[in-house]
Parts: structure tokens; C-alpha cells; sequence
């Protein structure tokens, strides 16, 4: 038994030492890869630059999001740009302005953005739209959902890999914030 485990270790440990050795790119496939998803029909070009989408006189929940930017190899990514856009806490997009909506550049790495948590309409669960953009790599348009969402999972575009990370569960009272992190691939 005491050999089995010494073999065991030694092995272990050589397979270690090789993983050291391989080519940058056979570790970069370790790295996560994000799941793109549609646009859909609601992006509309022209959204200012604002991390705070929330509105005076709209009743809603709020949502702090704190977003990544990584690369193919798993390092931070900026400057970034990312496209934000959801429906309001009643299910509606705004077709005529530019509610929920922000197109924000950034030189750091990490992005915060407050807004409020988008309500469900027709066919859809919670979700919010996103595009990321980077300098180098190929731009990512894809879209967020809520864990503990009642919708998520008879939602055909709801994807497991594309749930936020919340530090209170969805069906809780108060504010939400919510993390992710986004893997892009060079260009
Ligand atoms: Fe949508």
C-alpha cells in the first residue's frame, strides 16, 4: 500500500513536472472558453458611457455588477469596451432612447456597473445582454442569467456556463451584486 502511494506521488509529480513543460499553447487550453450567444433584436448603437444605468422614478432592484475581462490565457484583459443592454424591471426595452443601456470603455481590469435587475417578458427568463471588446481579440456578444431564476431552465437560450455569480440569491429581498468573468479569444 505505503509503495502504491509512493508510486502514486512520483507519478503525480512527474505529471506535474511535465505540465510545466508544455507549449503556451496547450496550457492556454485549460483556460475557459465563454459561450457566445445572439444579439438578439433589441441592440441599438449610440448608448452613452455610464456605469450607473439607474433612473429616478423607476422602481427597481438594484444590481451591482462586477466584471472581467480575461485573455486565452487566462490573464486580465484592458482597455476594454463593453455593451450593456437589458430590459427594464417590467420586461420592456427602450427602443427610442437609451434606458439600460451603456456603452462603457475602460482602461482597467475590472468593470463596475450598477443598474437594476431587468424584469422577465414573453419566451425570455432574466437576462442581460452583453457585448466585450478588446484590443487583439475577437469581440464577444453573448448574455448573463440569474441562478435561482424560475424561467432559466425553460428559456432555450439559457446557458448553465453564462449564470452570474450573486452573493444572495435572486428570490432574496434587497439589492443583488453579481461577478463575472468573460475569456476572449485573440483575433
Ligand atoms: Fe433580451
Amino acid at each position: 500500500m505505503v509503495a502504491l502511494s509512493r508510486r502514486h506521488f512520483v507519478s503525480s509529480s512527474l505529471a506535474g513536472a511535465a505540465a510545466l513543460w508544455l507549449p503556451a499553447g496547450a496550457r492556454a487550453a485549460a483556460c475557459p472558453r465563454t459561450e457566445s450567444l445572439t444579439a438578439g433584436p433589441f441592440y441599438r448603437r449610440g448608448a452613452p458611457d455610464s456605469t450607473d444605468l439607474r433612473l429616478s422614478g423607476v422602481a427597481g432592484r438594484e444590481l451591482v455588477l462586477d466584471l472581467t475581462v480575461r485573455g486565452q490565457d487566462c490573464k486580465p484583459v484592458f482597455p476594454v469596451l463593453i455593451d450593456l443592454w437589458h430590459a427594464d424591471p417590467r420586461g420592456n426595452y427602450d427602443l427610442e432612447g437609451f434606458r439600460f443601456r451603456t456603452r462603457h470603455a475602460s482602461d482597467r481590469p475590472g468593470v463596475r456597473l450598477v443598474t437594476f435587475v431587468p424584469g422577465r417578458y414573453p419566451g425570455r427568463t432574466p437576462h442581460l445582454h452583453l457585448t466585450v471588446s478588446a484590443p487583439g481579440h475577437r469581440p464577444l456578444t453573448t448574455q448573463l442569467y440569474f441562478p435561482g431564476a424560475a424561467l432559466n431552465e425553460r428559456d432555450f437560450l439559457f446557458r448553465p456556463s453564462l449564470l452570474l455569480n450573486l452573493a444572495s440569491d435572486i428570490q432574496s429581498a434587497g439589492p443583488l451584486s453579481g461577478s463575472y468573468t468573460f475569456y476572449l479569444q485573440p483575433a
